[in-house]
């Protein structure tokens, strides 16, 4: 699998990370984000119940949280302030990520396109909470949005005129922003469960260490660096002394640069890229996985092992069939290792072919004397197996898009008929190119998933999984020999391994 360069140092860099820890957070960052927006929904809760929507209230009640009752409205409002700033840079941090491993295209543009929308619904959400405290911050952005709406032809409010003078400004105005506020986490939430819609069980919650780790970190800083207001706005002066959060106002700087339709076209550009990103570049997408209805009996294994939701059951004259929705299908074959009744072709790819290559290797492997003669079944988007096994005497390799496509058959076949190991490599675990195609079959492996690979305990050990990322192909190369080594011993001792 050819990879760039940049991809392959981000992935260099994420194996760093590995060795360091069992558990990377960056294959969390979407159950991050979710966890975010609950201490988010949560401590706006809280906030809600003592907030004054009024032009004097405002401020005041938000002065009472953070020093009356700083010991948990306080703290209430440092988490709601960090959580939101976390928001942005791990939702920053997942959108890099999708887009440097090229995790974007073809079945995936619905995802990115959501996730751009719910981008910008954050920012709205979160420039909306700021103007809620009224203090200088506020009153600072106020103007400069007032002065951006008012730009647009479309809405021909005069929207800057709430904030001419004090007497001009109403409750109205809170009650405004506070709704914006609140209906934007709604409309967030919304979005979100959009964005899932076509993944197949999401994870939403990350693995508890992580939680426990980003919940300490966040209550941690709202200890040592509690959220406080600027001074209480004032129409009467311009803001002074005011701090901006670079995390949802990095727009306002620009207005000392540019004009209002500047900002507008750039706001709109910027966008209008990441909305196409999908659609930009070359590449072919895999042509989709197609159920061959007669020999289909509809246990349903294929759909609840789809990643991408790509295939319904339907019911016809009484009799449950796989159906495949092309133009969500990511042409991975996962279905195809889940299927026990050959019922699954991949376009041009059938299962008797892969059948045939298996058993032509292993046919000449066979005539090897000598040395462990072990097949690899390799998915094509983790170590380049090919240049490793190319050295290796007595090793074949056969070559899938994804591991999870790997039949129960398929590893009988090579136990059972003369070769004495079996290599079974693929993606980092909880990094699999298409989701969960190693984790499944590691599952059939330790038969806690249907199809369960049968293997008798006698020939466990000669078999191995190695997961391993494309950057780490000596750790791949060591794994290897050191299991080759183990079963050259067999060999040497004239055993049938
Ligand atoms: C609050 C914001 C967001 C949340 C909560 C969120 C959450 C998630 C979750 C939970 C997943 C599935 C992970 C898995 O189980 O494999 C996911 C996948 C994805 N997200 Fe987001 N996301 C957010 C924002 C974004 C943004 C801003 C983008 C890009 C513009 C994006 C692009 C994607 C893509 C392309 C995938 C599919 C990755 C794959 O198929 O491997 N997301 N997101
Ligand atoms: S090839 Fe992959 S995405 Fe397509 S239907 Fe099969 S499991 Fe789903
Ligand atoms: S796994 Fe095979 S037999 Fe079962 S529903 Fe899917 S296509 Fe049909």
């Amino acid at each position: 699998m050819e990879r760039g360069l940049i991809e392959r140092l981000y992935i260099r860099l994420e194996t760093t990370v590995n060795r360091e820890s069992p558990l990377n957070p960056f294959y969390h960052l979407g159950a991050i984000a979710i966890l975010l927006l609950w201490v988010i929904l949560f401590t706006g809760i809280y906030l809600f119940i003592f907030y004054e929507i009024s032009v004097s209230g405002a401020y005041m009640s938000v002065e009472y949280i953070t020093k009356e009752q700083w010991w948990l409205g306080g703290i209430m409002r440092s988490l709601h302030r960090y959580a939101s700033d976390g928001l942005v840079i791990v939702t920053v941090l997942h959108a890099m990520r999708v887009f440097i491993l090229k995790r974007y295209r073809f079945w995936r543009a619905f995802v990115w396109v959501t996730g751009v929308a719910i981008l910008w619904l954050i920012w709205i959400s979160g420039i909306f909470g700021y103007l809620m405290v009224w203090d200088m911050k506020a009153q600072f952005i106020a103007f400069l949005s007032a002065r951006l709406l008012e730009s647009l032809p479309v809405l021909g409010i005069p929207v800057g005129l709430n904030f001419a003078t004090e007497k001009m400004l109403s409750n109205q105005f809170f009650y405004i922003v506070l709704f914006i506020h609140f209906s934007s986490i709604v409309v967030i939430a919304l979005l979100v469960g959009l964005h899932l819609d076509r993944i197949s069980r999401p994870e939403i919650t990350p693995p508890r260490p992580i939680l426990w780790g980003v919940l300490a970190v966040l209550l941690a800083v709202a200890i040592a660096r509690p959220a406080v207001s600027d001074a209480m706005a004032d129409l009467t002066r311009l803001p002074v002394d005011i701090t901006l959060d670079v995390f949802y106002m990095f727009v306002y700087p620009l207005f000392g640069y540019l004009s209002e339709g500047m900002i507008w076209a750039l706001l709109a550009g910027l966008t209008a890229v990441f909305v196409a990103i999908p659609w930009l570049g070359g590449g072919r997408r895999g042509e989709p996985a197609k159920v061959v209805e007669t020999l289909c009996v509809g246990c349903e294994l294929c759909m609840k092992d789809c990643p991408y939701t790509a295939i319904q059951m339907r019911e016809k004259e009484g009799v449950l069939t796989a159906r495949v929705v092309d133009k969500k299908c990511a042409s991975c074959g996962i279905c195809m290792g889940a299927c026990e009744y050959s019922a699954i072709e991949l376009g041009t790819l059938r299962e008797d072919a892969i059948y045939e290559r298996i058993e032509n290797i292993c046919d000449q492997l066979k005539k090897e004397n000598g040395v462990p003669r072990v097949m690899v079944f390799a998915c094509r988007w983790g170590v380049d197996v090919e240049s490793v096994v190319a050295r290796k005497k007595g090793v074949g390799l056969v070559s899938f898009e994804c591991i999870g496509m790997v039949q129960p058959r398929m590893v009988d076949i090579v136990l059972h008929k003369g070769l004495d190991g079996l290599v079974l490599a693929g993606c980092r675990k909880g990094d699999c190119a298409y989701r969960r195609g190693n984790t499944y079959l590691e599952q059939r492996l330790n038969g806690e998933r249907a199809p369960i690979v049968k293997i008798e305990p006698s020939l466990r050990e000669r078999l191995k999984t190695l997961w391993f990322s494309v950057e780490e192909k000596e750790e791949f190369g060591e794994e290897l020999t050191g299991f080759l080594r183990g079963l050259e011993k067999e060999v040497e001792k004239g055993e049938p391994v």
